[in-house]
């Protein structure tokens, strides 16, 4: 059966580092407090480029890797909570920037589950024999929205840049993409959210309302905490039955990078064991959002951690609230 495979991958990470220390300068905070609670010890912050320029370096070692032109690509997927633009989105974007008018271009706004959906999208096109190959951008600015003031520390810490790009294609062989589970419950829409410009206001976008601190992301991080450590072993579970593997058969788990006491509670809860089986990061870059898993995939490949025939999980946790698990043979 035609199945969808992850042929290559790319990143890229602005170069500007910023420390915990940077931000001890900026905020009533410490290296100590964002250490212990969420495992980051720095991140990347763009200076003076966007997102679309993070997804093109990405996208470029992408497809060099896959020894494609971007002539090649059938259809982008482009995932981002901050595009260049409110609008148009990043898919129209990147055919502008990859020099390919005329191809066909999405763009899906699920923040953390953002690379799991873009998954389900992919697989389903090439299953479907609609496209063979699908470029998944991954692309996020977040410092720019992010409240670098003692009020909004609580979540400022904890974000970080970066991009990735994921070429899909299709293949006939024992491989590939087993099954992507995804969920979302907007019941808890303003546990993480960044309001403004928003239809809920008439204009949209005022001096008053980002007066009142609505251009940022704002969060709640302990009920965010609370419903990630459930979410994420259940998907991972459903997705695993949907794809009748079983977990002491999963050589690597690579979960979205949000917390690393996230990511203990989740591999506790499955019993796997952390580092070996469960896969981390967020010390070098925080939460990148939906660029967090392909850039941990991409470093776990590096690491050589995946090897061919290896059943891989990803899963992810974040704003709307959304989630999603895949399992995939690499
Ligand atoms: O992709 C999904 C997105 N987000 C997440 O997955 C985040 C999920 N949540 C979390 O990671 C954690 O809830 C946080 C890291 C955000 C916070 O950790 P916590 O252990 O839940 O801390 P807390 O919110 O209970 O705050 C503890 C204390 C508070 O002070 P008081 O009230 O005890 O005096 C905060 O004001 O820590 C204070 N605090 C800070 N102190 C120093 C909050 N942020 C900071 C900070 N530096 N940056």
């Amino acid at each position: 059966m035609r199945k969808a495979y992850i042929d290559a991958i790319g990143m890229y990470v602005p170069s500007n580092v910023v420390t915990n220390k940077d931000l001890e300068g900026r905020m009533d905070t410490s290296d100590e407090w964002i250490r212990e609670r969420s495992g980051i010890e720095e991140r990347h912050h763009v200076d003076g480029e966007c997102t679309t320029d993070l997804a093109l370096k990405a996208a470029e070692e992408a497809l060099e890797k896959a020894g494609m032109t971007p002539e090649d690509v059938d259809h982008i997927i482009f995932s981002t909570m901050a595009n260049d633009y409110f609008v148009p989105g990043g898919g129209p974007m990147m055919t502008r920037r990859l020099g390919i008018p005329g191809t066909p271009a999405l763009d899906i706004r699920m923040a953390c589950s953002g690379f799991l959906y873009g998954l389900s999208v992919a697989k389903a096109f090439i299953e479907s024999g609609a496209y063979d190959n699908v470029l998944l951008i991954t692309s996020e600015v977040q410092s720019v929205a992010l409240d670098f003031s003692t009020a909004g520390r609580d979540t400022a810490v904890l974000f970080g840049d970066g991009a990735a790009a994921t070429i899909l294609k299709a293949t006939d062989e024992d491989r590939g993409l087993l099954s992507v589970k995804t969920h979302s419950d907007g019941r808890y829409a303003e546990d993480l959210m960044l309001r403004t410009p928003s239809t809920l206001d008439n204009p949209f976008l005022t001096n008053e309302l980002l007066d009142k601190g609505y251009g940022r992301v704002v969060m709640n991080g302990r009920s965010v905490f609370k419903h990630a450590i459930t979410k994420f072993p259940a998907v991972i579970n459903e997705a695993l039955d949907a794809a009748g593997v079983n977990k002491r058969d999963v050589k690597l788990v690579v979960p979205h990078q949000a917390n690393l006491r996230i990511t203990e509670a989740v591999a506790n809860r499955l019993d796997l064991e952390l580092h070996k089986v469960v896969y981390s990061n967020i010390q070098k870059y925080g939460n990148t959002t939906s660029a967090s898993i392909p850039i941990a995939l991409y470093e776990a490949l590096q690491e050589g951690r995946i090897e061919p025939g290896d059943k891989i999980v990803v899963a992810s946790f974040g704003a709307g609230f959304t989630w999603g698990a895949s399992v995939m043979t690499w």
